[in-house]
């Protein structure tokens, strides 16, 4: 059985649809352990509720002399604790903490973002307000593998959905999220059978090189 690690920061409803997918067979892995940035995640309890250990770290523990935040030295300690479970995929389910460039690169092509947005419109932050006040009539979300640019990774899935005229950022949001539970264990599914590979920079399935917008580029 392959082991997949997961890192929240928060809510964790993605966490959960991966962890139902392992556990319905859906796909052929096990969560094997759930890291977070944040101590009182949700998700660290989602964790919990299905047996998984769960461990939190906090930037407080890892600041330069000079009061920043050490990246590199929150990273490395992580990058310790995540390989004890060996894990064949990490992936990142609103994990809202920004990668060191070691981190990125002990993980390349083994690590997987979930991003509110159809990429490459609107990396970064607050996606939903930023749709609706661009006037889009979709919006969506993205996963995507991850590279040293923020939200820049190639592609590999995404999923729309229609923005209405009276929507809030929240219900956009909770309608992406919707289509974040069918995609994000989907792909991971692809990426545990062996499917799912990336080359210099290009996502394939199945050999295949996908698209800009990933598979079913429309
Ligand atoms: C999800 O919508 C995910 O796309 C987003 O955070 C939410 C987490 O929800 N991720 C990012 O914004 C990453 N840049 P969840 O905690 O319920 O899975």
């Amino acid at each position: 059985m392959k082991n997949i690690v997961v890192l929240v920061s928060g809510n964790g409803s993605n966490l959960q649809a991966i962890i139902d997918a392992c556990e319905s067979g859906q796909i052929q892995a096990n969560v094997t352990a759930v890291f977070s940035n944040k101590h009182d995640a949700y998700g660290l309890e989602r964790a919990r509720n299905h047996a998984i250990p769960a461990h939190s770290l906090s930037a407080q523990d890892f600041l330069h002399s000079d009061g920043k935040p050490d990246r590199l030295a929150f990273d490395t300690k992580l990058m310790t604790q995540i390989d004890a479970y060996q894990p064949d995929l990490i992936i990142l389910a609103g994990y809202m903490r920004i990668l060191s460039g070691n981190f990125v690169e002990h993980y390349l092509g083994k690590m997987l973002n979930i991003h509110p947005s159809l990429l490459p419109k609107y990396s970064g932050l607050n996606t939903h307000q930023r749709a609706i006040d661009a006037g889009d009539c979709e919006h969506g979300t993205s996963v995507h593998f991850v590279t040293e640019e923020l939200d820049g990774g190639p592609v590999i899935l995404q999923a729309k959905v229609p923005v209405f005229e009276d929507d809030s950022a929240d219900d956009l949001a909770k309608r992406v999220l919707i289509q974040e539970h069918n995609i994000y264990p989907l792909v991971s599914k692809w990426f545990i059978e062996g499917r799912l590979k990336m080359k210099q920079q290009q996502a394939y399935l199945d050999d295949q090189p996908l698209g800009e917008h990933g598979y079913a580029e429309d």
